[in-house]
């Protein structure tokens, strides 16, 4: 599985001189209604753009669903796509997780190119060949690993995100360099988030997403090593779930910030993860993603959202932890006690 990864100085040409190169019978390219309107001005210059077919779908995680994804294929049939087609997916992960299986499935495969206009989407889905749609009510419930031909960064997209979208992104960045080294890490504490440089965000992005790349390598099917990528994950898919059921949504980032913070301590509880370390990324999210409040009248929702989560099949909950900066330790465990006591942490250093 091998997908390239291309950082664009000016998406146009770089786009252009990308499919210039290719041969393929019928270009198709899938929008939702907000790329099309916003994200599709910065390609349409590119000719082979102007003449593909275009699939507008409803934007939106609660349309990445059966009836989108048959839209696309509906489409590519009655537009005579063939084996030999190549579509284009332009949006965010929903957008490229959707259009990546339409594409891995549609006559049991064809080529496909991501080009992710939300930072989330670029550090995160549109990399790494994890394809698929939500299903009854189970996110990504049907799917299958299909790497991208190529996915093309360009942070101009990512200009017009409002803050909160921009913070979501980078929560994945945050994990990606506590993966990775204290160097990044340290890059990452320190950049300017209220007045981003995208030229550096382009760079620091890219550094990020070649973090993603060299463990998706290493494990393409999740097998091991790649659920280093779920730090964060199991408090933040808990947190994400249960705002949702209180009815105060947070954005995926936001909770994956939050339950990092939560893995870091565990991993100094059960690792001896270094406690300035945890300190300076425990002090960075409260900055910049505020607090997320709950009591201990609800711990046992959290944990019960923990349990629920795929990757458990036991009464302890497994986590991917670090040592220390770079250094993953994944199948690690924990049990209610710890993570009540995790979470009784969580809320004192944030003042709940
Ligand atoms: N989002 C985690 C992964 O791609 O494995």
């Amino acid at each position: 599985m091998k997908q390239q990864i291309i950082r664009c100085t000016n998406i146009e040409k770089d786009l252009a001189q990308f499919i210039s190169d290719l041969s393929y019978d019928g270009l198709f390219l899938l929008t939702d209604e907000n790329t099309h309107k916003l994200c599709l001005p910065l390609i349409e210059s590119v000719p082979e753009i102007r003449t593909a077919k275009q699939i507008i779908i409803p934007a939106g995680d609660e349309n990445k669903n059966i009836r989108s994804l048959s839209m696309v294929w509906e489409f590519l049939s009655q537009n005579g796509a063939n084996r030999k087609s190549l579509l284009i997916n332009l949006g965010g992960g929903m957008l490229t997780d959707l259009g990546g299986f339409a594409a891995a499935t549609f006559k049991r495969g064809i080529r496909f190119i991501n080009i992710p206009t939300t930072l989330l989407g670029a550090v995160d889905a549109a990399v790494g060949g994890k394809t698929g749609i939500n299903f009854k009510g189970l996110k990504n419930e049907i799917g299958a690993f299909a790497p991208a031909l190529a996915v093309l960064i360009d942070s101009n997209f990512f200009k017009t995100l409002d803050a909160t979208n921009l913070l979501s992104g980078y929560a994945e960045m945050l994990k990606h360099a506590l993966l990775n080294s204290e160097q990044e890490l340290n890059e990452i504490l320190r950049f300017d988030l209220e007045n981003p440089d995208y030229q550096k965000l382009n760079s620091l992005l890219f550094e990020s997403v070649l973090v993603k790349e060299r463990i998706v390598t290493k494990d393409p099917t999740e097998q091991g090593i790649r659920k280093a990528l779920n730090l964060g994950h199991t408090f933040g898919h808990a947190f994400e779930s249960f705002s949702y059921e209180i009815k105060r949504p947070v954005p995926h980032g936001y909770a994956v910030a939050w339950g990092t913070v939560c893995e870091l301590y565990l991993s100094l509880v059960k690792l001896g993860f270094d406690k300035d370390d945890w300190m300076k990324v425990a002090r960075f999210v409260k900055a910049h993603y505020g607090v997320f409040a709950f009591d201990c009248t609800h711990y046992q929702r959290l944990y019960e959202l923990m349990q629920h989560d795929k990757k458990n099949e036991t009464t302890t909950i497994n986590f991917s932890l670090l040592k220390k900066i770079g250094e993953i330790e994944i199948n690690q465990t924990a049990n209610q006690q710890e993570i009540d006591e995790t979470l009784d942490f969580f809320r004192e250093y944030f003042g709940l």
